[in-house]
């Protein structure tokens, strides 16, 4: 039996005139880091809520290590979560933020010693032990705010948008103890973002949610390369991928501005003889500028003229209107293109997507 499990867990606010979440099933196992991800309002921090008890659960079953959760009250769900707004206590010392809960919880004071010590130790807080918050910088202050939640011995941790208040570099390095520390404790962790690049580097397993509702759970790469749907495909990865409105004729693709490309017989034939109402999704690397793949691909060749470009460093998008749409290519840095150059280019026909346009699922 899997460790954490969801099952057909809803939440309706009161006053609410729809659900917040709807029907969430799940099978988290021990020790696996999973990342909830999704838009602004799809139901993240209300369903990590309801299994920390903090959040009323208006329909299904939570069940934590077999048994059901449902009414137990959070204290004794052997939980630690840190919270989305974390706010730690002002006029309190790193040691004592750390510690407090553990005072209150009545463990006796050698043990909250060496739990404090201990956390204080993983976390890389020794220098500044007895400095109040104001005097802490946002990594560090994040960093006391996890120290107070691993002190609790919990085997599952609830984690809402732990970094979102730190800076892209901070964010990266917070990122990465966070992993360490979820190997080196053995817990079990739920942590939600809405970065994706977030959720894909730290998690085993994603769960992608829209308006309350899991439209995906997967590996990463899972998600990355078969999104079940143009949501998530559009969601998972940066720059986004490309979509464009086509119909087919016989085994070419024509795009909304009349351009063609050959597909072969293969491809055409998994879209089971629909040919219109389609929307043809390739990603931004899948886009391809190099004299091998266009001598390989050469007959679905194209051209435009790049009308933009983002110089990343190690790569370079280049923007172009094409078939209706701008388009984006992600190309090597030693692809040098400007604006109001010509480009050939072509797609790399395995990494082209499908995706019905009315039900926007994914066809292959
Ligand atoms: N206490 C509440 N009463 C009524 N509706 C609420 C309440 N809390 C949240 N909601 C609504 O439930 C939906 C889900 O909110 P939730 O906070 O779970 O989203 P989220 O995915 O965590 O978003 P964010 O990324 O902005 O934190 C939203 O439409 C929100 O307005
Ligand atoms: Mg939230």
């Amino acid at each position: 039996m899997s460790y954490i499990q969801l099952k057909g867990l809803c939440k309706k606010y009161p006053n609410a005139t729809k659900n917040s979440v709807t029907d969430f099933n799940l099978d988290i196992e021990e020790k696996e880091f999973i990342a909830f991800v999704g838009p602004s309002g799809c139901g993240k921090s209300t369903t990590l809520r309801m299994i920390a008890g903090f959040e009323e659960i208006s329909g299904g079953e939570l069940y934590i290590d077999g048994k059901k959760m449902n009414n137990v009250l959070p204290r004794d769900r052997g939980i630690a979560m840190v919270f989305q707004n974390y706010a730690l206590y002002p006029h309190m010392t790193v040691e004592k933020n750390i510690s407090y809960g553990l005072k209150n919880m009545k463990v006796p004071s050698d043990e909250i010693k060496r739990k404090t010590d201990w956390a204080i130790d993983i976390l890389g807080l020794e220098e500044y032990r007895n400095r109040k918050p104001k005097n802490l910088s946002g990594g560090q202050r994040q960093r006391v705010a996890l120290g107070r939640a691993i002190v609790k011995d919990s085997k599952v941790f609830l984690m809402d948008e732990p970094l979102s208040n730190l800076d892209a570099k901070l964010r990266v390095s917070m990122r990465n103890e966070i992993s360490k520390l979820h190997r080196q404790l053995g817990s079990t962790t739920i942590y939600v973002t809405h970065d994706q690049v977030e959720a894909m580097t730290m998690a085993d397993r994603i769960v992608i949610m829209k308006d309350g509702v899991v439209q995906q759970v997967g590996k990463p790469m899972e998600l990355y390369d078969h999104p079940v749907n143009k949501f998530v495909a559009g969601f998972i990865g940066s720059p986004q991928m490309n979509f464009f409105d086509v119909t087919i004729e016989g085994n070419t693709v024509k795009f909304a501005d009349g351009k063609q490309m050959p597909l072969s017989e293969n491809i055409i034939n998994q879209l089971g003889g629909k040919t219109s109402g389609l929307i043809l999704g390739i990603r931004g690397e899948d886009i391809k500028l190099d004299a091998q793949n266009l001598e390989v691909y050469g007959e679905g060749k194209q051209s435009a003229v790049v009308e933009n470009t983002e110089v990343m460093g190690n790569e370079n998008n280049l923007y172009f209107t094409f078939g209706g749409a701008v388009a984006v290519a992600r190309v090597s840095k030693y692809e040098i293109s400007q604006v109001g150059d010509s480009i050939d280019f072509t797609f790399v026909p395995s990494k082209i997507h499908f995706f019905d346009k009315e039900t926007e699922e994914c066809l292959f």
